[in-house]
Order: structure tokens, then sequence, then C-alpha cells
């Protein structure tokens, strides 16, 4: 047991757990809903972020990995397998060495941000470095879950989605209702397509009055749902939505289209500009492919395409300390060194009495 209620215990009956099951929990959930102050001057309304990066292996997965393992450890799974650009595969690490499970996590090799990498480590993962992209290992995860005994994790098993959902869930708990928009990034489309799995449930159940439009955002370099078509080759500095061709693809284009939303590419730059500021401005560090959202909104903001007024929620997915070298490749770490003097310091920091 964990002290903090996980989602499967605060959200079952919404889940495919029932009572006496085995729970895979690391009290995952319940994360920060912050008001965006400069963000919401920005677009003249209100601006949330869902900060996904608080979650215990700091990023979204966790949300779908606590009822994908706890299922997989229910059929008695020995091993899981996932592939990933480094957040599916931390996750599935840390919830599979919490059920006394083995991960198997295959990595497109050179291509996933260090403390990614890190958390497999440590975390025990077999880790396999395929040379291809993501597309390419999640082809043969899925191969590998077919001929042999293990179980896959990735968000085409639907148990991932189901727990990914009650992000959505959160939203209307905290703010009372669905908001006018919901901004997220999408690489794989497994998140947009559980979250409007969420607002939808709540909405034919009458816990909600309405549900968001839904606005996702690709990588300009890896963005087949905006072309309409897959992407051989994907790439972008956001390596954790470096995906050309989604599992997830036709139900994220049915969020789409049954909210009134829409899907548009970011520039790289676009997206650092948009970490950067989160950062500095609103007091959120979050990975590059997290801010593809934030650079979204600013975008189309400067476009004059958002109306005044709206409630926005903006979900940003990891965590920024999951990838500092992208971050700090941007910054020179101030190199001067004082004497520990206070006048120094003072001098250094331009402080004036
Ligand atoms: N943001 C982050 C930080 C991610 O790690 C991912 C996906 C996404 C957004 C996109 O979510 O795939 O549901 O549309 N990461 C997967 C992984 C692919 O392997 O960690 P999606």
């Amino acid at each position: 047991p964990v002290a903090t209620a996980g989602l499967i215990e605060r959200y079952r009956e919404w889940l495919p757990v029932a009572e006496g099951d085995p729970v895979v929990s690391l009290g995952e959930g319940s994360t920060p809903l912050v008001h965006a102050p400069v963000l919401s001057e920005l677009i003249d309304g209100e601006v949330w972020i869902k900060v996904e990066g608080a979650n215990p292996t700091g990023s979204f997965k966790d949300r779908g990995m606590t009822v994908a393992v706890s299922r997989a450890a229910a059929e008695g799974a020995k091993a899981v397998v996932c592939a990933s650009t480094g957040n599916t595969s931390a996750s599935a690490a840390a919830y599979a060495c919490r059920a006394g499970m083995r991960p198997v996590v295959l990595l497109p090799a050179g291509r996933i941000a260090r403390g990614k990498l890190a958390q497999a480590i440590v975390h025990g993962a077999e880790i396999v470095q395929v040379d291809g992209n993501f597309d390419d290992c999640l082809t043969v995860a899925r191969k590998l879950a077919e001929a042999y005994p293990v179980a896959l994790v990735n968000s085409v098993n639907p148990d991932r989605i189901e727990g990914q959902k009650t992000a959505a869930f959160e939203v209307v708990d905290v703010l009372g209702d669905a908001p006018d928009l919901h901004l997220l990034p999408v690489g794989n489309a497994g998140n947009v397509t559980a979250y409007w799995r969420g607002y939808r449930q709540y909405a034919e159940q009458g816990i909600s009055t309405r549900s968001p439009r839904m606005w996702g955002f690709q990588a300009a370099g890896a963005a087949p749902l905006v072309l309409g078509h897959p992407v051989l080759d994907p790439e972008t500095v956001a390596t954790a939505i470096r995906i050309g061709n989604p599992a997830s693809a036709e139900q994220a284009l049915a969020a789409r289209e049954e909210s009134g939303g829409r899907f548009e590419s970011v520039t790289d730059d676009q997206i650092l500009d948009a970490q950067a500021f989160l950062a500095s401005r609103e007091g959120i560090f979050v990975e590059p492919a997290s801010a593809s959202g934030v650079a979204g909104l600013m975008a189309l903001h400067a476009a004059g395409e958002v109306d005044r007024g709206l409630q926005v929620v903006i979900t940003v997915t990891g965590n920024g300390l999951k990838d500092i070298d992208t971050a700090l490749s941007r910054h020179t770490v101030g190199a001067t060194t004082v004497e520990a003097d206070v006048h120094q310091v003072a001098e250094v920091c331009g402080l004036t009495r």
C-alpha cells in the first residue's frame, strides 16, 4: 500500500479493476492544476496547466501504467515489454519492479533523453537499443508480445488508455466542469484519445455539462496527423514525440472530429521557446515535448485564432529534469566564482543598498 490514494483507489468504478484485484500503485495521479497568470493575460482568458511531471516517475505514463501492470499482475504475467521514446519505459520499469515482474524496454538507439535512460537502468530494466525509430520499436514489441509470454504495456493496450483518461476526470473534479479548450502534445496519440474518453464519460454521466474542444500539437518534423500521412523519418528535438506513425491515429482523429478540435504542428524553436517561457515566467519546468501545447497556444494566439475569455487547460506531460541536456544546451551556466564574501556576491548580483 501507499499512503496517498492512487488512481485505481480514487476512480475504481471507472476503471477495469474489480474490488479484490491486485493493485500496483506508486500513488500516481492527483497532479497539480496550476493557474498560469502570464499565459492567461496573454490570451485574455483563463489558462490552467495540468502538471503531469508531478507523477511518481515524472510523466503522465504512470496513470496508464498502474492500470496496465495491475491487470497484467491479475493475469499472472511475469514480464512486461514496451517500445518507448523514454517515458513509457521509465514508467513500465518502475511499475514492473513494484509488481515483481521483469521489464523489457525497446528504445530507439541513442535517441532518448538521458534522465529517462537513467530511470530504465536504475529500475533494472532489460534495455534493448534498437537500430531504428520508435515506430520500428513498437512493431517489434507487438510481435514479441504475440509470440512470447510478455505483456505489452504500450498505449495500444486498452488498459493504458483507461488509466490515462483519469486526468480528464481530475480536471473536471477541480474546475467543477470541463474547460472550453484542452491542449496537449500528440505523439503516438494515446493521451489525446484517453482525455477525450474521460471527458466524454463524465459528460455522459452528467458529472460535467460539456466537453472541451481538443487541440493537439505535434512537432513539425514529426506531424503525421497534421499532414494526413505517416512520416518515415520523424525528426525533432522533442524526442518524446519523435513518432511518424501513431498507433492511436484513428481514435485521435475521431477525438478531433467529435470535439470540434484541431491538430497543428509547432517547430522545434517554438517548442524550446515555450519551454523557456513556462520555466522563466510561470515557474514550471517541463521537458521539450511537454511544452508543445503551450507553444501551440502561443502560436495560434499570435495568429489571432484564440477567442478571448476562454477557459483553457494545457497538459504538460513530463518533468523538465528528464532531459537536462537539451535544456542546458541553450544556456551558458554563470562561470563567475567569487570568494565567500557578502560584498563580492552583492557586486556580482548587481545589488545596491
Ligand atoms: N509528452 C511526453 C513527455 C511523452 O513522453 C509522450 C509520449 C507524449 C507527450 C505523447 O503522448 O504518445 O500518448 O500521444 N511518449 C511515449 C513514450 C511515446 O514512449 O514515452 P502520446
